[in-house]
């Protein structure tokens, strides 16, 4: 690990189930930084869970609280994991970016429906979720290719490998 990668902070962004959060602890845990996961930092300071908060505020009420926590983020080091829809926002996309290396993680769709399968997420367009994820990834994709410094695709790699190759 370089002198400038430990000054750096490392932000991952993508798609639900690309591994932003398994990917950001390995990370942590190979360089010893902190890790910071925006949607942990949210379910904690308003002390309800992500499904929750859309039900009680939508997904507006969601973004707010979510900007909110992604702009008191402290620039200094450490690895970041964002919610897939942190891009949203120009806003957070220029609070990512400083002093960040900034990290897309993508995986192929299917390998995406599979992994979130398993899981509680809120709906973001009503639709079943493989559709669901077609039509929000050819929204969201322009955004998080120009956010990002750098692309990997997790579809067969583990979070280990993936640390690697970010470092
Ligand atoms: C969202 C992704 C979720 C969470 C919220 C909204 C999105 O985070 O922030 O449910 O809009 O893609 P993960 O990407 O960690 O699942």
């Amino acid at each position: 690990i370089t002198t400038d990668m430990a000054r750096r902070r490392i932000v991952l962004i993508g798609y639900r189930g690309t591994g932003k959060s398994s990917i950001g602890k390995a990370l942590s845990s190979i360089t010893g930084q902190v890790h910071i996961d925006t949607d942990q930092l949210i379910e904690d300071a308003t002390g309800k869970k992500i499904p929750e908060i859309f039900e009680s505020e939508g997904e507006a009420g969601f973004r707010e609280i979510e900007q909110h926590v992604i702009a008191r983020i402290p620039s200094g080091a450490g690895i970041i994991s964002t919610g897939g829809g942190a891009v949203l926002h120009p806003e957070n996309v220029r609070m990512l970016r400083m002093n960040s290396f900034v990290v897309l993680l993508t995986s192929k769709n299917e390998v995406i429906a599979r992994r979130i399968a398993k899981t509680s997420r809120p709906s973001l367009t009503g639709q079943p979720p493989e559709k669901e994820i077609d039509t929000v990834l050819e929204e969201r994709m322009p955004l998080y290719r120009s956010a990002a410094d750098f692309v990997i695709n997790t579809s067969s790699t583990s979070a280990k490998q993936a640390a690697s190759l970010i470092l």
